[in-house]
């Protein structure tokens, strides 16, 4: 299949990128970060999670950020919710898009959100009935998708068999994660093959952490495959804290440097994305990962 000529970028480093941050970064910064990524051109923007603030304290702001940020025409700002609690909080904060998170993993599940996958998929099933009847769309990541810190390979018929069954919940979208940056391109097709006997291409989105250097390369498999959507987090940011030995995510600025080059419409820029990470940077205790920010700063 021919490339596509235009993308849609998911700019994760408000959530994703944040949630593992060790220092407790001020709202207001958060708040900036958003805001600057929206200007950046992104179109939609994972701004927070409404999960429990003990389980991830990062995110415990959440209602604040959104209640701060000021809303570009046509931007989708979108947050996680894990249970109806969350989409209760979400909803009240005037969110319109969110996102829930199931496993391809049945321990990696159990670590990150304390439930067996068939238990969260009941729990998702309640939390997309209620946004379905409040007009509230809801996008579904499924983690592990490549490979688990715990249980190691997962089958790509495991892979497909959770990414249906988010469908069947009715969410608009699934993303194919990996949690913790293992994926290399060669899995890409046999993934992409199983998922897409059961989900239809242009509703799957691909999700790569780039623990292993190999983000870049799983993004230019999964553009001859045809997705034409792709999750990235400034800066290159990101990890989960329950996926041990994970670390950032694609770094949005890495992967429009290729896009780019490559002739593929976003819409983003480039040296807008760099302006909201390094400003958001004084506020970690460590630089950003990215490398063409380490190469251009
Ligand atoms: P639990 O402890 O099993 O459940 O947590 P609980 O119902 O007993 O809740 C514990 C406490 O949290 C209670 O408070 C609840 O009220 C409260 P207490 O009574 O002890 O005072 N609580 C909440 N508070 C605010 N908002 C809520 C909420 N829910 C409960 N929504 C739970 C189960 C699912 C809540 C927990 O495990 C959780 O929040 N997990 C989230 C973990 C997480 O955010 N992980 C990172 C995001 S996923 C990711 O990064 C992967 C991704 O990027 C894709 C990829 O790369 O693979 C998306
Ligand atoms: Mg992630």
């Amino acid at each position: 299949m021919a490339r596509p000529a235009r993308v849609t970028l998911v700019e994760v480093g408000p959530r994703d990128g944040l949630q593992n941050e060790k220092a407790t970064i001020p709202t207001g910064a958060k708040i900036a970060f958003v805001d600057a990524l929206a200007s950046a051109g992104h179109q939609v923007i994972e701004v927070s999670a409404f999960v429990s603030p003990k389980w991830v304290p990062q995110m415990a702001d959440a209602r604040e950020v959104f209640a701060g940020l000021t809303p570009a025409p046509g931007v989708r700002y979108t947050a996680l919710v894990p249970n109806l609690a969350g989409l209760e909080r979400a909803m009240a904060a005037g969110v319109t898009e969110v996102a829930i998170f199931a496993a391809a993993s049945e321990t990696f599940s159990r670590r990150n959100i304390n439930q067996s996958i068939d238990e969260s998929l009941a729990t998702y099933r309640a939390v997309c009935d209620r946004a379905r009847s409040a007009g509230v769309r809801v996008r579904g990541y499924l983690s592990t998708c490549f490979g688990c810190p715990f249980e190691g390979a997962i089958a790509p018929a495991a892979v497909a068999e959770a990414a249906a069954r988010l469908l069947d919940l009715g969410v608009f979208e699934v993303a194919i994660s990996d949690t913790i940056g293992i994926a290399h391109p060669g899995q890409i097709p046999g993934v992409l093959d199983a998922v897409t006997a059961r989900v239809p291409l242009p509703q799957v989105a691909l999700h790569f952490h780039d623990t292993r250097g190999t983000a870049l390369a799983n993004v230019l498999a999964g553009l001859d495959y045809g997705v034409t959507t792709y999750d990235s987090s400034a800066g290159g940011l990101g990890g989960c804290p329950y996926a041990p030995g994970a670390a950032g995510n694609l770094a949005t600025e890495d992967l429009l440097y290729m896009l780019d080059g490559l002739g593929i419409e976003t819409g983003v820029s480039i040296d807008g994305v760099m302006a909201a990470s390094l400003a958001i940077e004084p506020h970690l205790d460590h630089p950003l990962p990215s490398r063409y920010v380490t190469a251009t700063r």
